[in-house]
This record gives C-alpha cells, sequence and structure tokens, in this order.
C-alpha cells in the first residue's frame, strides 16, 4: 500500500459507485483493498461475522505481520524518506527526523530488547509514556514480535496504570524517568513505582531517560532503554501472526467503574486504518501530515501511527501543548514544517480561537491543504474560526467521526472529494452503514425526509473491537444488546434529508471532557472513597472551551464538612484516582440525590441543572423524592 495506488477515491461519483460496491459486495470490496497490503499467506475468507453473538473475523486464515507494511516495504520503495519527524515541548530543543529506514533499525534493535528480556508473541506489555519518538518505536517493537501492547496516556494517575496492567496481566513496563509538558516537568517513573507496588505480573521495567535527572532503579527488574540496546542485535525478523492476532489493547471508559480493555486486532485494523486514512485525507506523496492528539488514545495509534505509517506518510509527532511557550505554538510547527494536513480537536480549537488572532496571523500557514476534527462534536463558531482563519477558506475541513471501539474513521467527508457541512460528519466511508433506530429501536431507513434517533451501525467494518479483554459478556452487552443485530454507538444522530449526518452526542453516561471520553462512574467511585463522601453523582455540563467540563453533586455524611478545602480534597482525590483530567470543574454539596423508585440517580435532571435549563425538567413523577430537585436548583454553584 502506497499513498498513491489507485484505491484512493478522486470524484463524488468515483466514491458513489465505489459506496455501493462496498455495500453490495463488500467481501469483494475489503478483498481488491486487502490485495495492496503485504501477507506471508492470504486469507481463505475475507469475513465471516456475525452481531448477534457477537463474533466478527476478517482475513481469516491469512498471516502477516503489520510492521512489515508500515516499515520494510517503505525501505525499499522510499528508505530515505522521513517517517517521524518529532517536534519537542521546548523550541529550543532539536526536532528530530526519522527516516524509514532509520525507524525500521530502531524498531528491530527494541524488539530484540523485548526478546531479551523475556517477551514473546501474546504477552501483554504495557506502555506509558510521552509523546516522544520512543513511544513509536515501543509499540511497533511489540507489533514486531506479535507482543500485544497496552498504551496507557501519560496523563493519567498511578492508580489508573495499575488497574490497566492488572486488568490485561502485562508483563513488562515500558515507560520514561521524566517528561516535560509546556512549564511543568513530570517525574513519570515516580508514579510508575506507586504503581508497581501493585502489580505483580510485571517482570521487568524499561526506562527511557528523557533527561538526565537520577531516578530510581529497582535492581533486578528496572533497565535502562539504552543500556538494553547496546546489547540487542538491530535485526529481527517479523514474527508471522494470525489476521486476528490481537494487536493491542487500549482502554475506554464505560458507563460502570472499570475500563473496557478494548482488543484490536491485526488484519482488519490495518487494513480500515490505512485506507480510511488515505481516503479521508487525500494525502499526496510529498506532504506532511500533522496529528496533534495523543498515542495514548485511539486517535493516536489510528492516524498518528498505523494508519499514515501503513500508508507511507511522513508523520509528525509533537510532544508539547499548545500553549507554550505561547498560544501560536501550533502555528509556529505548521509553518516550520511546511505541514500540509493537520488534524487536530475541536477543544484545541476553541482554546485557540480565544487568543487574540495575532498568533495565527504571525504566522504563514500556506503549506496547508486539508484541515481536521476529532473527538466531540464541533460546533459551528469553531468550525467557522477553523476554516477561516486557519484554512483561509481554502482547506476542506474533515469532520471524522469515529470511537475507540471503531478503531478507523466511520462517517467524514473525504477531502476535496466530498462535500463538507459545518456542524456535521456528512457521510459514511465505504464499507460503513450507518442506520438511525428510532424510540421502539425500529430503524429510520433512509427515505428523503430528515431522521433523528440512536446511531447504530449495521454491518461489521474491518477495524471494530472484537472483544473486551477478558469479558467478552461485556462486549455483548454493551455494543450489541440495545439493538440484536446492530453495532450501539452510544450516540445520537441526525441525518439530513440528503443522508449527511450530523452527530449530537453521548446518549448514555459517558461525557466527553476537551475531547476526551471519560465515564462518570468511575470518577464517582473515586469521590466516594473520601472518608466525608457518603455518595456522588457526576453529570456534564456545557463549556465553551472544553466542549463539557464537569460537575459534581456531593452528600456528605456530615453536611458541617461542606467546605471549599474540602472541595480541593475531592479533586485532589480524582487527580490521583483517574488522573487530572477528570477533576470536576464544579462541585455542590447537596443532602440528597433525585432518584428513581428503584434507586437510581436521575442524571437527565442533574444535566439540566448543571446547564442552567430548568424551564422544562421533564417528568420528575416517577421521583421518589421530588422536593430535592428545588433544593439542588436553588443552591446551584
Ligand atoms: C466518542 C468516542 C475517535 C477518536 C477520538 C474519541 C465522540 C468522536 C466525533 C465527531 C462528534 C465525535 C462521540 C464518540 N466523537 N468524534 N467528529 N463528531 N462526536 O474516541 O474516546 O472513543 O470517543 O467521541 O461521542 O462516541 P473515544
Amino acid at each position: 500500500m502506497e499513498i498513491r495506488d489507485n484505491l484512493q477515491i478522486k470524484t463524488f461519483a468515483e466514491y458513489k459507485k465505489t459506496y455501493q460496491k462496498s455495500i453490495e459486495e463488500p467481501e469483494a470490496f475489503w478483498k481488491t483493498v486487502a490485495e495492496k497490503f503485504t501477507w506471508t499467506k492470504k486469507w481463505d475468507k475475507v469475513l465471516s461475522a456475525d452481531f448477534k453473538k457477537p463474533e466478527v473475523n476478517w482475513f481469516q486464515g491469512a498471516t502477516l505481520n503489520i510492521t512489515q507494511n508500515c516499515l520494510d516495504r517503505h525501505v525499499k520503495n522510499h528508505p530515505n524518506k522521513n517517517a517521524i519527524i518529532w517536534e519537542p515541548n521546548d523550541p529550543n530543543e532539536e526536532s528530530r527526523h526519522i527516516t524509514y529506514k532509520q525507524l525500521q533499525v530502531k524498531v528491530c534493535n527494541f524488539a530484540n530488547v523485548l526478546k531479551q528480556n523475556g517477551i514473546e508473541k501474546g504477552d501483554r506489555v504495557c506502555i506509558y509514556m510521552p509523546m516522544i519518538p520512543e513511544l513509536a518505536i515501543a509499540m511497533l517493537a511489540c507489533a514486531r514480535i506479535g507482543a500485544i501492547h497496552s498504551i496507557v496516556f501519560a496523563g493519567f494517575s498511578s492508580k489508573a496504570v495499575a488497574s490497566r496492567i492488572n486488568d490485561s496481566g502485562c508483563k513488562m513496563l515500558i515507560t520514561a524517568n521524566d517528561y516535560y509538558r509546556g512549564r511543568k516537568s513530570i517525574k513519570l517513573k515516580e508514579i510508575c513505582d506507586e504503581a508497581l507496588e501493585n502489580t505483580p505480573s510485571i517482570e521487568t521495567v524499561i526506562v527511557y531517560r528523557r533527561t538526565v535527572n537520577p531516578t530510581s532503579m529497582k535492581e533486578g527488574r528496572d533497565k535502562f532503554w539504552f543500556d538494553e540496546l547496546q546489547k540487542a542485535y538491530a535485526e529481527c525478523d517479523p514474527v508471522e501472526v494470525e489476521a486476528e492476532h490481537p494487536l493491542f489493547i487500549l482502554y475506554t471508559s464505560g458507563s460502570t467503574g472499570k475500563p473496557k480493555g478494548m482488543v484490536h486486532t491485526t488484519g482488519g485494523y490495518m487494513v480500515g486504518t490505512t485506507y480510511t486514512f488515505q481516503n479521508t485525507f487525500q494525502l499526496n506523496e510529498k506532504d506532511i501530515y500533522w496529528c496533534t492528539a495523543d498515542i495514548g488514545w485511539i486517535t493516536g495509534h489510528s492516524y498518528i501511527i498505523y494508519g499514515p505509517l501503513c500508508a507511507g506518510a511522513t508523520t509528525v509527532m509533537f510532544e508539547g501543548v499548545p500553549s507554550y511557550p505561547d498560544f501560536d505554538r501550533f502555528w509556529e510547527i505548521i509553518e516550520k514544517f511546511k505541514i500540509t494536513h493537520f488534524y487536530t480537536a475541536p477543544t484545541a480549537i476553541r482554546s485557540l480561537a480565544k487568543q487574540n488572532v495575532k498568533h495565527v496571523e504571525k504566522h504563514n500557514l500556506e503549506s496547508l491543504k486539508v484541515l481536521g476534527s476529532v473527538g466531540e462534536p464541533i460546533n459551528e463558531e469553531a468550525w467557522h474560526w477553523f476554516n477561516d482563519n486557519v484554512g483561509k477558506t481554502k482547506c476542506p475541513i474533515v469532520d471524522t467521526w469515529w470511537q475507540t471501539e471503531t478503531g478507523s474513521i466511520m462517517i467524514s467527508p473525504l477531502a476535496g472529494v466530498t462535500a463538507t457541512r459545518p456542524t456535521f460528519a456528512t457521510l459514511p466511508l465505504p464499507g460503513v452503514q450507518p442506520a438511525i433506530m428510532d424510540d421502539e429501536r425500529n430503524e429510520i431507513e433512509f427515505d428523503g425526509k430528515v431522521a433523528e434517533g440512536k446511531l447504530t451501525i449495521k454491518a461489521p467494518w474491518p477495524a471494530i473491537a472484537r472483544t473486551i479483554w477478558n469479558n467478552h459478556q461485556r462486549y455483548k452487552e454493551t455494543y450489541f444488546s440495545a439493538y440484536p443485530g446492530y453495532y450501539f454507538s452510544g450516540d445520537g444522530a441526525y441525518r439530513d434529508a440528503v443522508g449527511n449526518y450530523r452527530i449530537t452526542g453521548r446518549v448514555d453516561d459517558v461525557v466527553i471532557v476537551s475531547g476526551h471520553n471519560l465515564g462518570t462512574a468511575p470518577i464517582e467511585n473515586a469521590i466516594n472513597e473520601h472518608e466525608k463522601v457518603s455518595e456522588s453523582a457526576i453529570v456534564g455540563f456545557p463549556h465553551d472551551v472544553k466542549g463539557n467540563a464537569l460537575y459534581a453533586y456531593v452528600i456528605l455524611y456530615d453536611h458541617n464538612d461542606a467546605t471549599n478545602s474540602l472541595k480541593q480534597e475531592i479533586r485532589d482525590m480524582v487527580s490521583k484516582n483517574i488522573g487530572a483530567i477528570a477533576k470536576p470543574q464544579k462541585i455542590q454539596f447537596v443532602t440528597e440525590l433525585p432518584k428513581t423508585r428503584s434507586g437510581k440517580i436521575m442524571r437527565r435532571i442533574l444535566r439540566k441543572i448543571a446547564a442552567n435549563q430548568t424551564e422544562n425538567m421533564g417528568d420528575t413523577s416517577t421521583l421518589l423524592n421530588p422536593d430535592v430537585v428545588e433544593e439542588i436548583q436553588k443552591k446551584k454553584v
């Protein structure tokens, strides 16, 4: 697969035709796509799946190694093309340019480090690292030998990393001693040390030295990255794995306390991410692509690493934040590397749009051709600001709807090929069959009229997560039970009269804060751990920069404890248990929560209060304690 091959759809008519074919003959369609890749052995059957079981198999019988597609084939065709360009947090530190040939050597070298520390095909390896090239190298090294990586976002707390390590029984932890983020420097190894007190499955810890600061190392367990590399060969043959062999586990929040370890497998994920990358972004040979996500999230997995590298693109990785040293950091980087494709999140756009526009105007952004947005609905104002000030009205904006679970982009314009429409993710990619369900759980067939309801997908696509690690039952209940035979996304959607989709937001207990998918239950659990707290409820409320922020309603054992310092303790508690991104913006102490007779908290009401939408509270007759609503409202913070 290369960037400019004949799979890139070039006109709207071609999109229509391709889409039609992908729906009528999915196996023939995906076979044509899959044939562009390097396989060790071809498949016996393209697709066998049943959403009722649920069970999904793509390219059964085939074997491959994804790094042959990300690295080896490009080393043959264009060894000296940059694979990764890395920009550090501090603009005074040097950027790093890593060619495909160099990346291959680094990956193979590190794959041998994994092997010499006892890692084998199927073993789980936790990677808890900042946005440095070694994160990419570590993940690809796992893939090289068939080990399963589980990347945990470096902003997560020690408890969060420990619970993820334990859930999947990781044998190794790969981390860095310290890292930089804006003005802060974070002692990551110290956080690891706390986690490692409760992670019996970890045998080895590999530590990359991002700084020269002293680092505590446990004899026999902890080893420095560079010391290990010295002992390792630079060549490493790719290990052949089955198409359905797990490539990685990535945890995402759910509506109960425990995060879900979504399992993505190798063959379908490779085909799906690469095909959607090529068609959504429409890169050319010499283009420079930058996605600002963190590799700790699915966006980074699919569209910083696997999709772009399989397509042979140059992908930019940035260690820092948009506001450091100043609010023009993104625009400075676009100018510096002549970025052509810029993929970011609505929350970043909104926060930068609040700054003086001179930050943007100061920089030459003429290289830009395509802009992208992901993570949450992009509001009209942010869309126009992005379009006018960054794209100078010349760059199509691809508003890409997808999820950790979908693995690849599902609904999005194809840049310059299909039309954009502000606030709409527009049309499904080839092979994707969205459906809107009504309140009676029936599909609202497309008949040229507008429709609104719950968003489902009615046929399998190659990059769908295959299960939840160690919990197939939960996978079934969460995604395949609400609408038998359909995958349920958890989102609401509106469809216009020509078939464009607009995502209206989550319909479950997940809140998207600054593009981060946060389950309310784990945050409540963290708050409830405070000895003075008896119960709590978290809801999201609209926030002009973050999209949503968190509002916590907290019941105390003793109402005399209701002080600002306790609010601070609660925030610290959340920070420690989950991470700073989950800290509630507002905390209100209440004496009771509105509950149904069956004891379920009526979040709908709490959401309305938090959002100041109290004119129409809806039906409160099923409440056990209707009086509490007014009391909470009166004391709103
Ligand atoms: C949820 C998935 C996909 C990578 C980043 C988030 C929301 C995502 C859009 C979009 C409206 C969007 C949905 C979805 N979302 N992209 N373009 N327009 N909403 O992955 O953490 O799994 O979150 O993000 O609510 O369900 P995730």
